[in-house]
C-alpha cells in the first residue's frame, strides 16, 4: 500500500517527558543495562490513515499506547518490527548502521502484511529527533549501544478481515548490552523438527510478529535442552537450514569459505549481508544457496566445517559450538569461538565503534 504524502516533510511536534528518569535512576540503568528491559524517556509516533497518508509526527514521554480492544493487531496480528543500533564513538558523536537498509526492509514487509510503507527518510528522521531528545541514553561502555526498536501496527477498531486504513509507526530505543550473557562462549542450538518457522509463500522473509510468537513453543524446547536458540528447517522438505529463532546463520568450511542459506522464507539479515561483504573484501569464497542440516552435521563431525556462528543486530555475531537435535549432537559445548567468526565480529564492530575506517559508507550520523 503505497502511502500519499510521501512528498511532504514531516515536522515534528516534540513533547519533552516532565517524568524523564533522574540522573541517578539513568546512571544506575546505563550501568546494568541488560538487553531489552529498559526504555528511554521518549517515543516516536506518527500516524497513517488512507485518506490523509502519513501525518502528525510527534516526539513524546515514553509511555502506555491507547488501543481499543477492536484494534485490528489485537486480533488479526497486523504488525511489523525493526531492530537497529545507535553506537557512540570515542569523541561522543552517535551513529547508526546501515538505517537505510533497515528502513528499506521494514518497507518490504510493510507490502507483505498489507501495511503502508513508511518513506526511508522518515524512518531516518524518527531515529535522529529520538536521539536529539534521549542521547543520554546511548552507553558508551564497550560492546553497549542504544537498541532501537521501530514498529508499526494495524490500528484501527474493526473485526472486518482486511488491511486496515488505520497504522501507526511507533520507535522505542533501550539500551543494550550483549543480548547472549555468556559473552563470546559459543552457544549450543536447538534443532526443531516437530515445528517449522515459515511456510512457501508465508512471511517468512517480513520482520512480523507472527514468525516470532510461531517460534515461542520452539524456542521453548531449546532451553528445556540447554540451548540459548533454536534453528527451524525448510517447511517443504524438512531437509534445509533455514536461521534461528531470531539471527541468521553461517557456516565456515576448511577452505575458509563461507556458506549461508538462501531462501525466500527467512530474514535477509542486515548484519549477514556485512559480515559477507567483509570476508568478500577480505578474498574468502561466500555460498548463498541451500545447505542441508545432513552437510552441517556431517561437515562438522568430519572436520570440513570448522566454524558455524549467528548473527544479527541483537547477537551481533555469536558463535555456535554445539547442535542438538532430538538423536544426535554435532560439535562440542565447550569449544572455543572460531578464529573467523571472532575476527570478523572484531572488524564489524571497529566500524561500528567507529574505531576503523568505514569502506562500504554503512555508518550515519545521527546527532548531528
Ligand atoms: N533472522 C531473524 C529471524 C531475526 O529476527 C533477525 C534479527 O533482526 C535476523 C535474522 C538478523 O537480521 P539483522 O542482521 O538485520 O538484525
Ligand atoms: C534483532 O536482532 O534486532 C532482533 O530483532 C532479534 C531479536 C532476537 C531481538
Amino acid at each position: 500500500m503505497k502511502n500519499l504524502l510521501a512528498q511532504k516533510t514531516l515536522q515534528f511536534a516534540v513533547k519533552q517527558n516532565e517524568a524523564a528518569r533522574s540522573a541517578a535512576e539513568h546512571a544506575d540503568i546505563i550501568a546494568e543495562p541488560g538487553f531489552g528491559k529498559h526504555f528511554t524517556d521518549h517515543m516516536v509516533d506518527i500516524c497513517w490513515s488512507e485518506m490523509g497518508g502519513w501525518h502528525r509526527p510527534r516526539v513524546q514521554p515514553y509511555g502506555p499506547i491507547e488501543l481499543d480492544p477492536a484494534a485490528a493487531v489485537l486480533h488479526y496480528g497486523q504488525e511489523i518490527f525493526e531492530g537497529l543500533k545507535a553506537y557512540r564513538h570515542t569523541d561522543g558523536s552517535i551513529w547508526s548502521f546501515r538505517p537505510e537498509a533497515n528502513a528499506a526492509r521494514m518497507q518490504r514487509s510493510a507490502v507483505r502484511m498489507a501495511l503502508p510503507e513508511l518513506p526511508t527518510e522518515y524512518f531516518i528522521e524518527a531515529l535522529k529527533q529520538l536521539i536529539a531528545v534521549d542521547s543520554r541514553w546511548v552507553p558508551s561502555a564497550a560492546e553497549t549501544s542504544l537498541y532501537f526498536r521501530p514498529f508499526m501496527f494495524a490500528k484501527e477498531a474493526f473485526l472486518g478481515v482486511r488491511p486496515a486504513k488505520k497504522v501507526n509507526f511507533y520507535v522505542i530505543a533501550s539500551p543494550a548490552a550483549a543480548y547472549f550473557t555468556g559473552g563470546l562462549a559459543p552457544i549450543s542450538i536447538w534443532l526443531s523438527t516437530n515445528y517449522a518457522r515459515a511456510g512457501k509463500g508465508g512471511t517468512g522473509a517480513a520482520k512480523t510478529g507472527g514468525n516470532y510468537a510461531s517460534g515461542l513453543v520452539a524456542q521453548q524446547e531449546a532451553y528445556e535442552h540447554g540451548c540459548a536458540q533454536v534453528l527451524f528447517l525448510d517447511s517443504v522438505e524438512g531437509k534445509y537450514i533455514e536461521e534461528l529463532g531470531g539471527m541468521n546463520v553461517v557456516l565456515v568450511k576448511k577452505d575458509g569459505t563461507l556458506v549461508t542459506p538462501e531462501s525466500d522464507s527467512i530474514l535477509a539479515g542486515i548484519t549477514r549481508d556485512s559480515i559477507l561483504q567483509l570476508a568478500e573484501d577480505r578474498g574468502h569464497k561466500v555460498e548463498r544457496r541451500k545447505v542441508s542440516i545432513d552437510e552441517w552435521r556431517d561437515g562438522v563431525a568430519s572436520g570440513d566445517i570448522t566454524e558455524v556462528f549467528a548473527c544479527g543486530t541483537a547477537a551481533i555475531v555469536t558463535p555456535i559450538g554445539r547442535l542438538v537435535g532430538a538423536d544426535f549432537e554435532a560439535g562440542d559445548a565447550d569449544a572455543a569461538a572460531g578464529p573467523l567468526t571472532l575476527s570478523l565480529r572484531e572488524e564489524l564492530t571497529d566500524i561500528q565503534y567507529g574505531r576503523r575506517p568505514d569502506p562500504h559508507g554503512w555508518m550515519m550520523r545521527l546527532d548531528a
